[in-house]
C-alpha cells in the first residue's frame, strides 16, 4: 500500500500489525533510532493543526528522519494560486513521503493521484482522519485489550467531526459493537455515516441527546470539540459549544473502567477538574498517536528493523 486516504485501506490482519510494531517502538525506541537516516517527511497542512503536525514531525525525527513544510494555505503558494496537484509534484522531488491535511475533502486524494511518494491523509475538512483513528484504536486496544463487544460513546459534534467518522468506519470491522452517539439534533450523525452503520446487522447504534443517560453503560466515551470553523455562522456554534461539559459529577456517574478518549484539542467539553482521574486518557492517547504514526511511516516507507 502506498497512501492512506481512509482507515479501510489497512486491512484488520494490517492494523493489528501495525499495533504490534507499534508497541514494538515504544517498549525499544533505540533500535529504531536510526531506521529512517536520510529520509525526508514533508507535512503539507493547509489547515491549522498543532497535535496531527507535531506528531508527525516527532515520528519522523525519532526514527532519525528529518522534516520540511508548511502550516498553513498562508505560507504556501496556494497563496498564488497553485494547485494541490502542482505542489506535490514539487514535493515529490524533495521528500520521500508526505502528511498533507486540507480543509476540501478529498484533497489528499487528489495529490496521492499526482504523487510519486507517499500521502497520508492527515485530515480532510469533515470527512477523514485517518491517522487519528490509528491513533484512538491503538488506544482502546492498549488500555482494554480488545474491540469486540464493546459499548462506545462518542459525543459531541458527530456531524462534522471526521475523527468520529473514521473511528466508525474502522471499528464496523468487529463483531458485536455497540454504539451510542450523543449529540445536539443539529450535530446528528450525517445520513451517508448511518447507512454504512445500517449495513451493518450485528452492529447496534442508538442517538441520544444527554451523557447522564448512557453514562454507566459505556466502556468507552469519545469525547469532541464543536468544530466552530466548519459552522456557516457563529450563533449556531455559540448555542451549542457548551452543550456537553464532562466534569466530576458525570464522571461518577461512569463505571470504574469506562476510558475517556478525546482526539484534542478540547476547549469546554472536559472540564479540567477530570484530568487527573485515571478513566481520562486522552493525553496518554497523544503518545500512542506518536508510536502510531512512526509505525505507519515504516510501513510506507517499506523499511524492516527485526
Ligand atoms: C482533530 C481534527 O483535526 O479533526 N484533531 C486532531 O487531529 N488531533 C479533532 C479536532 O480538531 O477537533
Amino acid at each position: 500500500m502506498k497512501n492512506v486516504m481512509s482507515p479501510l485501506d489497512f486491512s484488520v490482519e494490517e492494523l493489528e500489525a501495525l499495533m504490534d510494531k507499534a508497541t514494538d517502538i515504544m517498549a525499544h525506541p533505540q533500535k529504531y533510532a536510526h531506521a529512517c537516516d536520510g529520509k525526508i517527511l514533508a507535512t503539507l497542512f493547509y489547515e491549522p493543526s498543532t497535535r496531527t503536525r507535531l506528531s508527525f514531525e516527532a515520528a519522523m525525527l525519532r526514527l532519525g528522519g528529518k522534516t520540511l513544510g508548511f502550516h498553513s494555505a498562508d505560507s504556501s503558494s496556494a497563496t498564488k494560486g497553485e494547485t494541490v496537484a502542482d505542489t506535490i509534484r514539487v514535493i515529490s522531488s524533495f521528500a520521500d513521503i508526505c502528511a498533507m491535511r486540507h480543509p476540501k475533502e478529498g484533497a489528499p486524494m487528489v495529490a496521492a493521484e499526482k504523487s510519486s511518494i507517499p500521502v497520508i491523509n492527515a485530515g480532510d475538512g469533515g470527512h477523514q482522519h485517518p491517522t487519528q483513528t490509528l491513533t484512538d484504536l491503538m488506544t482502546i486496544h492498549s488500555l482494554k485489550g480488545h474491540f469486540d463487544n464493546l459499548t462506545i460513546g462518542m459525543c459531541g459534534d458527530l456531524k462534522f467531526g471526521r475523527t468520529v467518522h473514521s473511528l466508525i468506519e474502522a471499528l464496523l470491522r468487529y463483531s458485536n459493537i455497540h454504539f451510542v452517539f450523543i449529540s445536539p439534533k443539529e450535530l446528528m450523525l450525517p445520513g451517508y455515516i448511518k447507512d454504512k452503520l445500517d449495513s451493518h446487522p450485528d452492529i447496534q447504534y442508538e442517538e441520544v441527546t444527554t451523557l447522564e443517560e448512557v453514562l454507566p453503560k459505556l466502556d468507552v466515551l469519545y469525547m469532541t470539540r464543536v468544530q466552530r470553523e466548519r459552522f456557516f455562522n457563529e450563533e449556531d456554534y455559540v448555542r451549542l459549544k457548551d452543550f456537553y461539559i464532562l466534569d466530576k459529577k458525570k464522571m461518577a456517574l461512569a463505571g470504574p473502567d469506562m476510558l475517556v478518549l478525546h482526539p484534542l484539542p478540547r476547549v469546554n467539553e472536559i472540564s479540567t477538574e477530570i484530568d487527573d482521574d485515571p478513566r481520562a486518557v486522552f493525553f496518554k492517547q497523544v503518545k500512542f498517536g506518536m508510536y502510531i504514526r512512526m509505525a505507519l511511516i515504516l510501513k510506507l516507507l517499506d523499511i524492516n528493523v527485526d
